[in-house]
């Protein structure tokens, strides 16, 4: 667009070639859904908050940060994908929608002399459309340090006063597989600075807060259920290694959850550097970023992601923060109805007669799939169930690449007519072609 700058809730933002961020989305911001009285997320938050006693809570942080925020206060590598424009909302080349929580870790440990601290926020990313995806969507950080300079005022090692916080925490009996080494050389390397002993105990009390959480949250979810069978399901749960730029080790919580390995948060031991950066340099600890909305899909058993944004009284209704959770009763499934639309990229540089490599999100020609998303968004809005790739293939003599995308439409309030699916979906043909350049086949 030719706009120079864009307004957000009163505060004004040059834009430049970066822009990519449609006002659809940037009409999300108000409804901090997190915050809304009786919201099944709100709800969620506070169940998880009355987990952590004694941790400052954060619920109002501005989601518009800028890269150094985002990215780089967090050791992000300046070609992580995680920057480019398919991925990440952009005002300018120096301004984002925040993509996660963990954007306010260092402002965090530079402002807040508390041990522990709780940011709630909604989150943005460029991503897929179906059932669990939505390019907006709510995430928890935590975050407890020990300050060294106490440990020793009290005449103990750092390991010790943090063993001795870690009997602190609620014991449960739910069984918990974590079969690989806290540490491992290569995989998941101990930072330097860091002694072993240290970094086992610090290890220890965030694996025991989150699995505290996930126990709270299975025990509410049972309780919510009427149904005999569902309630008598075993929660399991693993964790297992995993890579951040900003905490190493790091590890995720996996729940296995009817029939599937959900994956429900990342953690780790912060990196030093973050701490030294904020002026906490006597400080060590760990971090998680957990999804709201994954949580609150198990504990009320909610089908779709899209629900968290309806303002129908059928929906709202069912939640309150008064009241112990009961299940989510969806109020009615309106017919879905499919429709394909096939397209022959620009031709793509690459030389022609060559293997069709695998398929992939980003395919050659500048194209992206997550494009093809957000074209589906802005014409169809919360519409669109899933939108996903069912053919792809190169021409063997032009070297010409066609792809199939399959949209799934349907309201999750009403019946769409025919000629409302028929029009959406001419609309979307033409903005593939307008914004992307293809050639409908
Ligand atoms: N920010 C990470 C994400 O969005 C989650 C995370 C937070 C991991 C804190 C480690 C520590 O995936």
């Amino acid at each position: 667009s030719s706009q120079k700058e864009v307004t957000v809730e009163g505060k004004k933002y040059p834009t430049d070639s970066w822009m990519n961020t449609p006002s659809t989305i940037l009409s999300a911001i108000p409804r901090r859904l997190h915050t809304q009285p009786d919201h099944p997320l709100t709800i969620t938050r506070q169940l998880i908050e009355s987990r952590f006693p004694g941790y400052r809570t954060h619920n109002n942080l501005f989601p518009i940060v800028t890269t150094h925020q985002n990215f780089d206060s967090l050791g992000f590598p300046q070609d992580h994908v995680g920057r480019s424009k398919t991925d990440t909302y952009y005002l300018n080349a120096n301004t984002v929608l925040r993509t996660h929580t963990s954007a306010h870790q260092a402002d965090t440990f530079r402002k807040d002399e508390a041990d522990g601290f709780l940011i709630s926020a909604d989150v943005y990313r460029r991503d897929a459309i179906d059932r669990s995806h939505y390019p907006v969507f709510h995430q928890m950080e935590g975050a407890r340090t020990w300050d060294r300079r106490l440990a020793e005022k009290q005449g103990k090692t750092l390991a010790q006063l943090i063993w001795d916080d870690v009997e602190r925490i609620p014991k449960h009996s739910v069984e918990v597989s974590d079969p690989n080494p806290t540490i491992h050389p290569e995989r998941n390397p101990l930072q330097d600075g860091h002694a072993a002993d240290e970094t086992e105990a610090i290890a220890a009390h965030l694996k025991r807060s989150l699995e505290d959480v996930v126990v709270a949250i299975f025990n509410a979810a049972k309780s919510a259920t009427a149904d005999a069978a569902a309630s008598e399901e075993l929660l399991k749960i693993r964790w297992v290694e995993a890579y951040f730029p900003f905490t190493s080790p790091s590890w995720e919580l996996e729940v296995f959850w009817q029939g599937d390995w959900l994956e429900v948060l990342g953690s780790g031991i912060v990196q030093q550097s973050i701490l030294n950066n904020a002026g906490v340099p006597h400080r060590v600890g760990w971090a998680f970023g957990l999804g709201l909305e994954r949580i609150a899909m198990l504990l009320y058993g909610i089908p779709d992601i899209r629900l968290f944004w309806s303002t129908d009284a059928r929906f709202l209704g069912q939640f309150s923060a008064s009241a112990a959770p009961k299940r989510f009763v969806p109020f009615s499934k309106y017919p879905a109805c499919f429709k394909d639309v096939s397209f022959w990229l620009r031709s793509s540089s690459s030389a022609a007669g060559g293997a069709s490599p695998p398929l992939t999100a980003s395919t050659g020609a500048g194209f992206h799939e997550n494009d093809v998303m957000e074209i589906a968004r802005e014409v169809c809005g919360d519409v669109a169930e899933d939108v996903r790739l069912t053919d792809e293939f190169v021409h063997p003599k032009t070297g010409r690449r066609s792809m199939c995308y399959r949209v799934n439409y349907r309201h999750l309030e009403r019946t769409l007519t025919n000629d409302e699916t028929n029009d959406l979906h001419e609309r979307f043909r033409r903005e593939l072609v307008d914004k992307l350049g293809v050639e409908l086949r």
